[in-house]
Order: structure tokens, then C-alpha cells, then sequence
């Protein structure tokens, strides 16, 4: 059977909208099923769309090729530990930097044997080339650095910048070569250097900075996939490319703005240096010292309090402790808490990392509260409990100038009666910088792994408190 262009077009808008439907659902966790349901319709229509369109002449390859990939990316899916996923994301970007380039590439072949080469299509092709390129190698070191198979640390050497803008000049300068004298030289050199280009930008950031970067690789790679639409003929790609180069370019945008930085910053680094400055707020609290807590001293609070907000943090993922803390959410419920759930914009190491996490372990979305909900509740609130989270807590944000996070929005928590933070250690947070939280009267830490903790919480008020 084979499809009119005219069916295809209609098919192809219809598949737009449910994209557009798609990603409306995924703004709250509510809605997420259903729009993942509208995005998996809008795929499955554009692909037999395609298929049944009369520019497919064989169906071997073509079945062959979907088969492997959905065995691949079926085991891949069903594997995946939540704190790999920032990885496999890298991995799947580096896939479609790679189709745009052999797409490209394979055009040109066709077109250049026809006879059928215009500069407005080596254009095109030159664009698919260099940002499919960029991606592709921009997420293979992404995916090293996070995987652990290369050092998560910047590797930063003299003359960086300049090497990349030369680069980047070098490159465009070989695409207009190739775009006006269809010379294959510059094609070949353009290639590499794009791939060398797409190395020697991401190699500098550091691990930590990784998940903006996997957005703003995202973006790259939805810009290609555009490019490679247009190279094709084919709307949809070129509408579902900027949808994908769009939300990855503002989801960069808004991480960067709750992590209080400019874009400019994280892709050239030097976060996380020495505060300047007098003797800091936190040297003075330092003499004060920090209080050690025990399970016991917390449940203690907890049990007859009013209300309990808990923190996660990127030591809950880590520690797996989601679980734990929806049964202590049900035991103080019998005992007529209220419990609520507080959630900062960058918490853990991807956005929406707690939601999913907390959403994995059935606690209610009505429980779940973002930053400036929740915030002015914290002052009437008796207990705070947080969980392996830190710079999202550090007051140092509003009260000390000289510090490097001062600036970022923060969790209220510091305005509470009681708070009790689990980590393991004195160790800082992402940024690097001490947390003031921890120096203050009514904040205690209970030292330990947050999964033994939360567990450890539950027993004791299993075991009836006091
Ligand atoms: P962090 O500030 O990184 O603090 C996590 C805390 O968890 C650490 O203090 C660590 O202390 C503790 N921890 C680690 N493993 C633990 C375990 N098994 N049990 C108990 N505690 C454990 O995390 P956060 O508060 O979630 O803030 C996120 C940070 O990441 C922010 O600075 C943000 O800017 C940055 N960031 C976020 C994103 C996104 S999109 N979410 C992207 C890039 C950067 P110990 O080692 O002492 O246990």
C-alpha cells in the first residue's frame, strides 16, 4: 500500500500536534502519562507515514534496522538505573548527531551522482554535517565523563578558547568553500573538524555540569535533525527538530537560572572557587560546631509535630532511599502529621530527577510541592528532614555576599523549628561550597547512608518513639 503525498502531509500535521500535545503533558507529573501516550501516537504515525510514502522503495533494510534498534533500546530501557539516565540521554544524543552526518553525507552522494547539487541544499547539508558532527562527539565525551570511563574533572589547558574559536572559524569557513564550489576536500576536512570541535568544546566541563550540557546537546541535536528535514523535504522533521531544539534550549535556560548562572559560565567553567571577601558567615559559625543527632532524637520531634516537610536531594537517589521515606510519610500520617514534600529546580543531578523518584515510589503528586509553593510554609513548619540534599538548603544563598552560590534561589528549610539533615559526612554539595544550615541551633545532622537512615526512622517509629 502506498499513501498520496497529500494523506502523508495531513498525517505528518496530525503527528505535530500530538508532539505538541506531548510535551504540554510532560509539564506536570500528572499529565505525564498522557503525554507521553500523545508523543508515542505522533511517532507511530509518522513512521508509517514515512514508510507508506512513495519515496520508499525496499522494506528489508528498513525492517531489519527497526527490529535491532527496538531490541537494543528495549534491553537498554528496561536496565537503566535511574542515576544512569543522565548517561544513556548522552548516548541517545550522540545517535541522532550521527544520523544527521550520514544522512547528509549520503544526500550528497545521491544528489552529486544526479546532478542535482544548488548551494542552498550544500547549505543545508553543511549545516546537518556540522551540528550532527558537534553532537555526536559533544555526547560521546558527555556520556564518558558521566559513565566514569573518562575523568569527570574539567580538563582545561592554555589557549582553550582561542583553539575552539579558531575551530569554529576553520569550520565555517570549509562550509562555504563546499557550499559554493561543491569541492569534496572541504567536505572530508569540514567533517573532521566539526568532530574534533564537538570534542575540544565539552571536554573542558566538568562532570557535575554534565546534565546542562546533555540539554544543551539535546538542543544541538533536535537543530540537526531540523537541518536534516530540510535537506530531506521533509516537514516534520524540520517541525519536530525545532521542537526538540527549542525545549532543550529553554530547559538549559531554566537550569542555569535556578543554579543562579549564566550558560556562558557553565560552558566556560569556574564555578565553585574560593569566596572573597572578609571573614565569611561561615568561618564565624564554624566556631559554633555541629550537632550530631541520632534517629531517635529525630522521631522524637517528629512524631508529635504538626507538620513535616522533607528535603530529597541528590544523596536520596543516590542512596535509593525514595521507598523508605514513603513508609515514614504513611506511619507519621497515622499519627496525624501532616507530611509534604519539598522540591527545588535543580536538586539531584537532572531536572525532574526527584519527581521521578518520588513518583517511582507512589507518593501522592498533591504531597509534592515546587520551590515557591512550598517556601512560605517553612516557618510555621516544626520539622524539616533532609535527605542527602545540600546547596538547595545553604542560606549562604541570601545571607553571605561573598559566596559563590550567593544569589541562588534556596529551600526556605533555615526558617524551620527543627531540622535534621542526613548525609554522611562534613563533605560539601555539588557546588563545592560549606553549607551555614549546618551551624545553626536548630539544625542537628544524622550521620549515615539515607537509605539506612529513612529505614532506620521507620523502625524507631515503628517501635513507638517515646
Ligand atoms: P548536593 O548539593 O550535591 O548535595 C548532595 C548531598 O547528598 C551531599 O552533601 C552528600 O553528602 C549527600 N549524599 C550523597 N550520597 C549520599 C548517601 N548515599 N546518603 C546520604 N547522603 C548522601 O545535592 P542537591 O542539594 O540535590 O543539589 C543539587 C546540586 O546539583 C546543586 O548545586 C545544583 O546546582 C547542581 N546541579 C543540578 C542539576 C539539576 S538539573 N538537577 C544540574 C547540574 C547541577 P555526603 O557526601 O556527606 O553524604
Amino acid at each position: 500500500m502506498e499513501i498520496s503525498a497529500n494523506a502523508q502531509a495531513l498525517a505528518y500535521l496530525v503527528s505535530a500536534v500530538l508532539f505538541i500535545l506531548g510535551l504540554k503533558g510532560l509539564t506536570h507529573p500528572a499529565s505525564a502519562r498522557k503525554g507521553n501516550f500523545f508523543g508515542m501516537a505522533g511517532m507511530a504515525i509518522a513512521i508509517g507515514a514515512t514508510l507508506l510514502g512513495s519515496e520508499v522503495q525496499s522494506y528489508g533494510f528498513i525492517i531489519a534496522g527497526v527490529a535491532a534498534g527496538a531490541v537494543i533500546g528495549s534491553v537498554l530501557a528496561a536496565r537503566v538505573q535511574m542515576t544512569a539516565m543522565p548517561q544513556l540521554v548522552a548516548a541517545l544524543h550522540s545517535f541522532v548527531g550521527m544520523a544527521a552526518v550520514l544522512v547528509a553525507l549520503g544526500t550528497y552522494l545521491n544528489k552529486a551522482q544526479a546532478g542535482l547539487l544548488n548551494p542552498v541544499l550544500m547549505g543545508e547539508l553543511s549545516a546537518g554535517i556540522v551540528i550532527g558532527a558537534i553532537t555526536f562527539s559533544g555526547s560521546v565525551i558527555a556520556f564518558g565523563k558521566l559513565q566514569g570511563l573518562i575523568s569527570g574533572a574539567p580538563v582545561i589547558f592554555k589557549g582553550q578558547h582561542a583553539l575552539n574559536a579558531v575551530l569554529g572559524l576553520i569550520t565555517v569557513g570549509l562550509a562555504v568553500v563546499f557550499a559554493t564550489t561543491e569541492a569534496s576536500w572541504a567536505l572530508v576536512l569540514m567533517t573532521l573538524l566539526a568532530f574534533v570541535l564537538g570534542f575540544t568544546l565539552i571536554i573542558p566541563i566538568g562532570g557535575a555540569d554534565m546534565p546542562v550540557i546533555i540539554s544543551m546537546l539535546n538542543s544541538y541535536s533536535g537543530w540537526a535533525a531540523a537541518a536534516t528535514g530540510f535537506t530531506l523535504g521533509n516537514n516534520l522533521l524540520i517541525i519536530v527538530g525545532a521542537l526538540v531544539g527549542f525545549s532543550g534550549a529553554i530547559l538549559s535556560y531554566i537550569m542555569c537560572r535556578a543554579m543562579n548562572r549564566s550558560i556562558i559560565n557553565v560552558v566556560f567553567g569556574g564555578f565553585g572557587g574560593d569566596s572573597e571577601g572578609g571573614p565569611s558567615a561561615l568561618a564565624q559559625a564554624a566556631e559554633k560546631g555541629v550537632k550530631a543527632a541520632s534517629v531517635e532524637d529525630a522521631i522524637y520531634w517528629m512524631e508529635d509535630a504538626n507538620r513535616v516537610i522533607i528535603v530529597p536531594g541528590y544523596g536520596m537517589a543516590v542512596a535509593q532511599a525514595q521507598h523508605a521515606l514513603k513508609e515514614l510519610m504513611e506511619l507519621l500520617e497515622e499519627h496525624g502529621v501532616e507530611v509534604k514534600f519539598a522540591i527545588h529546580p535543580v536538586a539531584g543531578r537532572m531536572p525532574g530527577h526527584m519527581n521521578v523518584l518520588l513518583a517511582e515510589a507512589d507518593i501522592p503528586y498533591d504531597h509534592v510541592l515546587e520551590m515557591d509553593e512550598i517556601n512560605p510554609e517553612f516557618a510555621t513548619t516544626d520539622v524539616v528532614l533532609v535527605v542527602g540534599a545540600n546547596d538547595v538548603t545553604n542560606p549562604a544563598a541570601k545571607t553571605d555576599p561573598s559566596s559563590p552560590i550567593y544569589g541562588m534561589p534556596i529551600l526556605d528549610v533555615a526558617k524551620a523549628r527543627n531540622i535534621y539533615v542526613i548525609k554522611r559526612s562534613m563533605r560539601p554539595g555539588y557546588s563545592g561550597v560549606e553549607n551555614l544550615l549546618y551551624y545553626q541551633d536548630n539544625c542537628s545532622l544524622i550521620f549515615g547512608d539515607a537509605k539506612d537512615v529513612c529505614e532506620g526512622l521507620v523502625t524507631a517509629l515503628k517501635g513507638g518513639g517515646h
